[in-house]
């Protein structure tokens, strides 16, 4: 497992598209666990985001700024390869539900078999945000109903204008 002098560093990826409460509760809790994490948004992702990689990276950045020890990035390729390069020992996943588990399992022991010793550790999401996904909630505020609560306030404001522009 590459480890930093600095102590353990973890990698929590995703779409973040946008990044939602659910997400900040993970950060959170992450960054009191680990010395270092490092939020990372995949570049190289199939379906057609509502923002862009810089626009996420930035609504990432303003949100996480409180937390001194957490960085906000983005990759490309293999999350393991990546997670090498950036000397991380961990990747971060939460799980909302059972149906979470099947395809975050899956996951973790394709990236455990890329690159043994890199530890995959689930955070179980707090009561309150496990109904929230990114998905759900552009599909709420777009048919006029209130998010209120599940988006950072920032977020919020930039989905209503990215909405009311669509
Ligand atoms: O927020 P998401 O969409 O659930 O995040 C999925 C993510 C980014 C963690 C996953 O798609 C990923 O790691 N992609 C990078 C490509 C990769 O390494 N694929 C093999 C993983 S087993």
């Amino acid at each position: 497992m590459a480890q930093q002098q600095t102590g353990v560093v973890a990698i929590y990826p995703g779409s973040f598209d946008p990044i939602t409460n659910g997400h900040l509760d993970v950060i959170e809790r992450g960054a009191r666990l680990f010395d270092r994490l490092i939020v990372s948004v995949l570049r190289n992702e199939a379906k057609a985001p509502l923002f862009t990689i810089d626009e996420r990276v930035e609504m990432l950045r303003e949100t996480v700024a409180p937390y001194p020890n957490v960085e906000v990035d983005s990759f490309n390729g293999l999350l393991a390869d990546y997670a090498m390069r950036r000397e991380a020992g961990a990747i971060l996943r939460g799980i909302r539900a059972i149906s979470d588990y099947e395809n975050e399992l899956q996951m973790a022991l394709m990236n455990r078999r890329l690159q043994p010793g890199l530890e995959t550790v689930f955070l179980l999401a707090g009561e309150t945000f496990s109904f929230i996904s990114s998905r759900l909630v552009k599909e709420v505020i777009s048919l006029g109903g209130n998010i209120s609560g599940l988006v950072p306030p920032l977020v919020e404001q930039r989905l209503r204008a990215r909405i009311q522009l669509q």
